[in-house]
């Protein structure tokens, strides 16, 4: 039983019984991930020091290369997980291909792959906005004791065994699912812990934000123009409200808590739409789906897509149950 004031240490410990499978490992590889969200969020509490401490690119007071902060934090999840020796194989926005962990005996014993979206919505950070790091996590399909290979990468999004992000915002929360509902948890960073802050997180069924890059809409497909055109029709309780921070994790974390809709459609320009399958939509759709909201491509439910690439994207539409299958039944009846 989940209960208020109970740390994220205390809360993995008492559910490690109802994960699926129960080495330990995936408790092991939670823990670490909210280590390295301490560090990078430190480091991304820093940023508007910039002036002061060196711009990306310049070399610091003790000779260090500063580093563009999408780089640290993708650096220093990759190394707390390497380190720990838990997980077989990584694979990061970041990087062009994915990453073979050998385990210390080189026995490759470790059964969980982990894909990443390091620092989601970097273009913020400059402007002093919340931004946020996205995973999700898969038990490999090769055998255990060999190297990891692509195919346990490109698993569809109904494989995942935990999914989460860390949002860096006014103040700093990991919201994770292992499948059995969605919990977040608010660092009191004066403590460095996390404490269960939002218990069985849920989509409200309806909601009255979307957000969507408007700025785009010329290039939509006539679906996504048409149900946008709904949205700001007045009519019971439209028009709704407009919100776009620019950040999927905070659009999406404001969503889940008062109810809306977040889109990334195609468009003209790009068929698939900008947000990747499996560091972005695949994580996003499973917290989705836990905390009963829905996720789609605009015909399709977005766990259930085949991944054919690492950095494959796809449109994306998610939130609200109700505002979901409203979009695509616009998107149906545009066909
Ligand atoms: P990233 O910073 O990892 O590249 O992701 C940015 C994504 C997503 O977080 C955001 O919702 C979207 O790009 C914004 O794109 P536009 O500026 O095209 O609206
Ligand atoms: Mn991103
Ligand atoms: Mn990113």
């Amino acid at each position: 039983m989940s209960q208020r004031n109970q740390t994220l240490g205390e809360f993995i410990i008492e559910n490690q019984a109802s994960f699926k499978y129960t080495s330990g490992e995936l408790s092991r590889l939670i823990n670490s991930i909210r280590l390295a969200a301490k560090v990078v969020n430190h480091e991304v509490n820093k940023a508007g020091l910039v002036d002061i401490l060196g711009a990306a690119g310049d070399t610091n007071i003790q000779g260090e290369d500063q580093q563009k902060l999408d780089v640290y934090a993708n650096e220093k999840f990759i190394q707390t997980m390497t380190n720990r020796n838990i997980v077989c194989g990584i694979a990061s926005e970041e990087e062009d291909d994915f990453i073979t962990i050998n385990s210390q005996d080189e026995n490759h014993q470790n059964k969980y792959v982990v894909l990443i979206d390091p620092l989601d919505g970097s273009s913020n950070i400059d402007v002093n906005v919340s931004v946020g790091t996205i995973f999700s996590v898969f038990r490999r399909v090769t055998p255990v004791g060999s190297p990891v290979q692509m195919e346990d990468f490109l698993q569809k999004g109904i494989n995942q065994v935990a999914a989460g992000y860390i949002i860096y915002g006014t103040s700093t929360m990991l919201v994770y699912t292992t499948g059995d509902g969605v919990n977040g948890f608010t660092l009191n960073p004066a403590i460095g812990s996390y404490y269960l802050s939002h218990p069985n997180m849920q989509f409200p069924e309806d909601g009255r934000i979307y957000s969507v890059n408007e700025g785009n809409y010329i290039h939509f497909p006539q679906g996504i123009k048409d149900y946008i055109k709904y949205c700001q029709k007045e009519e019971g309780d439209r028009p709704y409200t407009s919100r776009y921070i620019g950040s999927l994790v905070s659009d999406f974390h404001r969503n889940m808590i008062k109810g809306g809709i977040y889109m990334y459609p195609k468009s003209s320009k790009a068929s698939n739409g900008k947000l990747r399958l499996l560091y972005e939509c695949n994580p996003m759709a499973f917290l989705a789906e836990q905390a009963n909201g829905k996720a789609s491509d605009g015909f399709n439910r977005i766990l259930e897509i085949e991944p054919t690439e690492l950095h494959q994207r796809v449109p994306f539409i998610c939130g609200s149950k109700n505002m979901v299958e409203k979009a695509e039944e616009f998107m149906r009846n545009s066909q």
